[in-house]
């Protein structure tokens, strides 16, 4: 069937020639956000006619009254305690009461238990070590005990689906070796560590009423600065164990709101990074199809982080904050705890600070030609540490209570294509796409499943489309100026990441 209309470009004006009703198309002019940037990417194009545009997702009060007992009080009282402890060189002492990270984890073990104690039994708080052996030319000059302290509660539905909550204990100075003098590690990360202790706080006396659905780990991992050891051992751990994880929300830097010349807009933006194909652990072929087909940036941490603004935006209100996606795996020549869940072959992300502070990070604390460098705790921002808190407990309640991400989500490569032979039926030629999926009608939480899409160059989902219980449809739209994906829609409302839409390989994703 030959399309209704056609389009004519006369002196730069695109009109649209309706075979049934004339009408003339005048191009709109680039609109601008708020922050007066053009909105390139924001998908008025291609047409549509099913769906409708993506609304964020809403999140349920239960939810959004817990993000408000975050307290930026407790958290400076964590940074100041894991400040006093000296240093937190992953080397440094563990037989002192007072100073070192062996005094350093025995005071989060101590305190995470304590704050778990109103779960009455339902955060299981642990401190798992092991040898890790000398690594000169990392850092670690001689075989040290590596601890973990994390905090465990089973999800009530579906126990093996499991999100990953880290930042790192651990501090260095620029001598990465330096394992006895000073290193406070105030933003880097005992921002993170303070968060962590807070959703601990928050969440222990709220389980008995509402368990999330899946499990959650709450963990402050050591070893960061010489080579992601303590998460490594975490995410080996789970993986050896054949736990689902589905997600690692890493923080890591998440305390500067302070660094001069420092706009407005930071304090209430943090980043989030994902990483591309370049990690994923699956066979070539399906790699090579991954990016032939135009699917790089819909890796599932991308989709994590699409889960993460968009959940954000529906609850901007209460969080205060934009969450801004960066499709790069970490900042430039570096890394975090997240890629040792990317390596184990699990959906990782990390949250950073907008604005990095290079003054007051990895610095020997000292004044030199009368700047003041040092990771020190007064260039950390506590209400800005807070907010982050709740973009992470939001993301984390939300997902955990969502049903789990579909899988199996693929396209008939016949439809929407070229004739092969002559019997190729007309209603293939079409520019159309026919999606198939695998239900799980026996999953508690579900209601439906949903498909979303984008144009290609846009970060985030533009359309969605609700298709109930079926397991197919065909939408009118080409696979080459769209990205498509299928999320799961819980009886709560809330909505799982979307997976991938491959033609042959699939089944790899869920
Ligand atoms: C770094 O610190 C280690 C441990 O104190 C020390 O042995 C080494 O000499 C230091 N390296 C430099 C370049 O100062
Ligand atoms: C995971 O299993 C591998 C293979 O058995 C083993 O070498 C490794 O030590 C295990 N890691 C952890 C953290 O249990
Ligand atoms: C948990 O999920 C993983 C990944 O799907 C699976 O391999 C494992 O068998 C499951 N474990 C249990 C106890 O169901
Ligand atoms: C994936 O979907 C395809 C097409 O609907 C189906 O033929 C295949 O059996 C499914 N694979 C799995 C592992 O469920």
């Amino acid at each position: 069937m030959a399309p209704p209309w056609t389009v004519l470009y006369l002196f730069g004006i695109a009109i649209v020639a309706c075979a049934e009703e004339a009408s003339v198309y005048t191009v709109p002019p680039t609109t601008f956000g708020a922050n007066g940037y053009p909105n390139w990417g924001a998908g008025t194009w291609p047409p549509s006619t099913v769906g409708v545009p993506l609304v964020p997702q809403q999140t349920e009060s239960w939810i959004l009254s817990l993000l408000d007992q975050f307290d930026p009080d407790r958290i400076q009282s964590t940074i100041q305690t894991l400040v006093n402890f000296g240093t937190r060189h992953t080397a440094s002492t563990t037989t002192s009461t007072t100073r070192g990270i062996g005094a350093a984890r025995q005071w989060l073990l101590k305190e995470m238990t304590a704050l778990a104690a109103p779960s009455k039994g339902l955060i299981k708080v642990s401190m798992p070590c092991y040898e890790q052996p000398a690594v000169p030319a990392d850092g670690i000059p001689f075989a040290v005990q590596l601890c973990n302290v994390q905090a465990e509660i089973t999800g009530a539905v579906d126990p093996n689906r499991t999100y990953v909550y880290t930042g790192h204990y651990d501090s260095r100075r620029i001598n990465n070796s330096d394992y006895e003098n000073y290193a406070p590690g105030a933003d880097d990360d005992a921002s993170a560590v303070a968060i962590a202790l807070e959703i601990v706080r928050i969440l222990a006396p709220s389980l008995a009423k509402n368990p999330p659905a899946s499990s959650l780990i709450i963990a402050a991992v050591a070893g960061e600065e010489q080579g992601l050891f303590g998460s490594n051992f975490l995410a080996q751990t789970l993986k050896n164990a054949s736990v689902d994880v589905q997600g690692n929300f890493n923080n890591d830097i998440v305390g500067s709101g302070s660094n001069a010349p420092f706009d407005p807009m930071n304090e209430h933006t943090i980043r989030v990074f994902g990483a591309g194909t370049d990690y994923l652990t699956l066979p070539a072929e399906v790699i090579q199809e991954i990016i032939t087909t135009g699917y790089q940036d819909d890796t599932p941490a991308r989709h994590l982080g699409r889960f993460i603004q968009e959940v954000n935006a529906g609850a901007a209100q209460v969080t205060d904050m934009q969450v801004a996606l960066i499709y790069k795996p970490d900042r430039f020549f570096r890394g975090g705890d997240h890629e040792s869940f990317l390596k184990a072959g699990f959906p990782g992300i990390r949250f950073t600070e907008p604005q990095e502070d290079f003054y007051h990070q990895h610095q020997d604390p000292r004044v030199q030609d009368g700047i003041v460098y040092g990771d020190e705790i007064e260039y950390v921002d506590f209400e800005y540490t807070a907010r982050v808190g709740k973009v992470n407990l939001l993301s984390m309640l939300s997902i955990a209570n969502a049903p789990g991400t579909p899988s199996n989500f693929t396209y008939d490569t016949e439809i929407g294509f070229l004739a092969t032979s002559e019997s190729t039926p007309a209603s293939f030629l079409e520019n159309i796409i026919k999606l198939y999926w695998n239900t799980d009608p026996s999953d508690p939480l579900l209601d439906h499943y949903e498909i979303v899409w984008r144009p290609l160059a846009s970060q985030q989902w533009t359309h969605m489309l609700n298709v109930g219980m079926e397991t197919t449809t065909i939408l009118p739209i080409s696979k080459d100026n769209a990205v498509f994906g299928l999320r799961a829609v819980g009886k709560n409302g809330m909505k799982s990441p979307a997976t991938y839409a491959l033609a042959v390989a699939s089944q790899y994703f869920g």
